[in-house]
């Protein structure tokens, strides 16, 4: 399989905020950085918009223009750029899309095996069933690779995902089929098997004899603003639980793998997903942000695209319990939510308390924090200075931005087209991993759907229901400054 050569980018969907937003400048990011050369890519922008190569480069310049980039290389990137327009269920616009791209291949003087076309789908997913036929039927790459990379959400439940995959599946192999989630190309997601497998202090404790729980948190401070059409179908537990929290769990969970292959990995992550018990009741907590005033509902039901009586939690808070003989009887609590006091994400490890204690500590439960936005956090006791014999709880504090001063931390959908460019795997969904991400929370979405579990209103700004805290509780979480 070739990796070099001349390589046609197509974006679907160019017009849509996705692309706008993400792909294409980590494109240009990628551009930037030379790994992406003016003689050998060239990037085609595809939707239904009947507009010039110009109209779509102009919509998309104030995207790029941030930062350090300089307004040149901008336009220098918004060159490589040439747009298609055509519907996503008919041929014509694909076979329009498919002479682009062999001009270009031919202007390259493409030799045999050495074109590589990539079809990034920033489209609904109801689409893309017949916009993969539409490309194998008339965009195939006659003498190098295809690569299809497709976003979330991969269907709303078990069964519909497992059709969308066989649709696509009967299509494209899957070497071909890149699944994003974009919590896998973060760093310090990247950085779980690094922390976990290349420290020797931490491969005898990380377990149930040294674990209390382990909480994976998503918290944004903003609601679902112009997003309640998407998001009422969804709700939070399709949009960030099931793949974003459940993937890092994966990874915090997981055994060693045989190696760095893209196929150890995935299988290890496969089997934590098939271990994981049925979901109960008493451990869940579901939110709606609603203030409930003079018997009006106001917060997200406020959104004009959001029924009346939506049912769709905003909030979850969801305990895991794995059965295997490293994790049995300790807690994950997976709890994201939108509309809540503070923005964040973040892991946080809990371990034991040291037994037979001899200082009276209050507080030995330490804790290790993954914060994704770039700090890794340990508490532990150290004794208080002075002549006293005290202790106190501190910490080793490492902060990316002081220790790594200077250093750009890639963004995840920079990371993630790169992987696909060069066929690497490893940071992609697997279908039965997805398959296992669904079997996981599919009975409690159908309770969900069909309104036998309800949400809870909650306050916007606040720290989401009450419950949800006294759920942690339950669960052995204890609450340490910082911590
Ligand atoms: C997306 C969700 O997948 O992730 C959004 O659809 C959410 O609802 C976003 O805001 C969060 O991503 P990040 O990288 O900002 O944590």
């Amino acid at each position: 399989v070739s990796e070099t050569g001349c390589l046609s980018i197509v974006v679907l969907g160019a017009s849509g905020d996705l692309a706008k937003k993400k792909t294409f400048p980590a494109l240009f990011n990628l551009y930037r950085q030379g790994f992406l050369q003016s003689n050998e890519v060239h990037i085609f922008g595809y939707a239904r918009t009947k507009i010039s190569d110009d109209d779509l480069r102009n919509r998309i310049r104030s995207y790029l223009e941030k930062g350090s980039a300089k307004s040149e290389e901008v336009s220098e990137f918004l060159q490589l750029i040439k747009y298609v327009s055509g519907s996503y269920d008919t041929e014509g616009g694909f076979r329009m899309l498919d002479k682009e791209i062999s001009l270009h291949e031919e202007f390259r003087n493409s030799t045999e095996g050495s074109s590589r076309r990539l079809f990034y789908l920033a489209l609904p997913p109801s689409v893309y069933p017949v916009v993969c036929r539409m490309i194998k039927l008339c965009c195939m790459n006659k003498c190098g690779w295809t690569r299809i990379v497709v976003e979330k959400p991969f269907g709303k439940d078990l069964d519909s995902a497992e059709k969308l995959s066989n649709q696509i599946g009967e299509l494209f192999e899957e070497p071909q089929l890149y699944r994003i989630d974009h919590y896998l190309g973060k760093e310090l997601v990247q950085n779980l098997l690094v922390l976990r497998f290349a420290n020797r202090f931490f491969l005898p404790l990380w377990n149930r004899d040294n674990i209390d729980n382990v909480q994976i948190v998503f918290r944004e401070d903003f609601g679902t603003e112009g997003r309640g059409g998407y998001f009422d179908e969804y709700g939070i537990i399709r949009d960030i639980i099931q793949n974003h929290l459940l993937q890092v769990l994966c990874l915090v969970a997981m055994e060693k793998p045989v190696s760095l292959k893209p196929e150890h990995i995935r299988d290890e992550k496969v089997k934590v997903l098939q271990s994981v018990m049925p979901i109960k009741d008493e451990e869940v907590v579901l939110g709606q942000y609603n203030e409930v005033v003079l018997g009006q509902y106001h917060g997200y039901r406020d959104d004009s695209k959001v029924p009346d009586h939506s049912n769709t939690p905003t909030f979850a808070s969801i305990i895991l319990r794995i059965h295997n003989e490293r994790w049995e009887g300790v807690p994950f609590i997976l709890k994201a939510g939108k509309a809540l006091s503070s923005k964040k994400a973040d892991i946080r490890v809990q371990f034991k308390d040291v037994p037979g204690d001899i200082f009276n500590c209050m507080s030995s439960n330490h804790a290790i924090r993954i914060l994704l936005d770039h700090s890794i956090r340990k508490s532990m006791s150290v004794k208080q200075p002075g002549l006293e014999m005290s202790t106190v709880q501190s910490e080793l504090d490492l902060s990316y931005k002081q220790r790594y001063h200077g250093v750009t931390i890639p963004d995840a959908y920079e990371r993630l087209l790169l992987d696909t460019i060069h066929g690497d795997q490893q940071h992609f969904v697997r279908r039965d991993e997805l398959k296992a991400a669904w079997d996981i929370f599919t009975p409690l979405l159908h309770r969900i759907d069909i309104g036998e579990l309800k949400p809870i209103s909650y306050q916007q700004g606040s720290r989401g229901p009450a419950e949800a805290d006294e759920l942690l509780l339950r669960a052995g979480y204890i609450r340490t400054h910082g911590y």
